[in-house]
């Protein structure tokens, strides 16, 4: 049986002071919910800030980019210890947005996801196609790109810390959800293709969450596919109301 697991994408939203006023509001009632994973990728200069807010609630905080090296001369970047130095417990590794508007590639990808895992950070590594892609067609060999160049070289053990996030770029902000079909239809073959580079115990151990305008009145719809273990959600975690709900989408 694999846990559920929701997490917020805040993207660049949020100062610290109202990172941190929205986990003391939502708090309480998100602690009710049970049986589920509840994670936050909060911007970098929040993310002390907020993950002291969240200490002693189930709330984890996440980064939502890092880098591959350890140390040096490389102006702008964060390295995964120094996330860990933070309170982080994980890192969202290519997101759609970071391909498209910052030089993203599968292989920085891979080299981040190494480096997250080895300084002891979990991971959620994103995929998924864009619309002129999906049209063309090309949706499966896009997904399969991304899967297999993104995760190689990574053990099944180092797999017990990775989930991955199927979000059609179509979907992503757009109010466009993918149906629960459509999305059962991807997350079965992306587990099919971690049976083929990890075995089957791995692909049935591993969370496939959906991301793309996830919402309160759809979660639950999207939940109940067998495929779908959980959701990255951006628009919709901003909100503490829209937030609770979507973490107690099982009541
Ligand atoms: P959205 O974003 O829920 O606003 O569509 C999801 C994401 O980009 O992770």
């Amino acid at each position: 049986m694999r846990r559920a697991f929701i997490a917020g994408n805040w993207k660049l939203n949020k100062t610290i002071s109202e990172s941190v006023e929205f986990v003391n509001a939502v708090k309480a009632s998100v602690a009710g919910a049970t049986g589920v994973d509840i994670g936050i990728g909060a911007q970098f200069a929040a993310l002390k800030s907020l993950a002291d807010a969240c200490k002693g609630t189930n709330i984890k905080i996440g980064a939502q980019d890092c880098y591959w090296e350890e140390s040096g001369a490389f102006t702008g970047e964060v390295a995964p210890a120094m996330l860990i130095d933070a309170g982080c417990s994980f890192v969202i590794i290519g997101h759609s947005e970071r391909r498209q508007f910052f030089g993203e590639t599968n292989e920085t990808v891979n080299r981040k996801i190494k480096a997250a895992l080895a300084a002891g950070l979990e991971v959620i590594m994103c995929c998924g196609e864009m619309l002129e892609e999906r049209e063309r067609g090309v949706t499966n060999k896009v997904v399969k790109d991304h899967i297999v160049n993104g995760l190689a070289g990574l053990t099944v053990e180092q797999m017990k810390k990775v989930t991955v996030a199927y979000e059609p770029v179509w979907a992503i902000g757009t109010g466009k959800t993918a149906t629960p079909a459509q999305a059962q239809e991807v997350h079965a073959f992306i587990r099919g293709l971690l049976k083929e580079i990890f075995g089957e115990a791995t692909a049935q151990s591993v969370r496939i969450q959906y991301g793309g305008s996830v919402k309160p009145d759809n979660v639950k719809e999207l939940m109940a596919q067998p495929d779908v273990d959980g959701g990255l959600v951006g628009g919709a975690s901003l909100k503490p109301d829209s937030f609770e709900k979507l973490v107690n989408f099982g009541k």
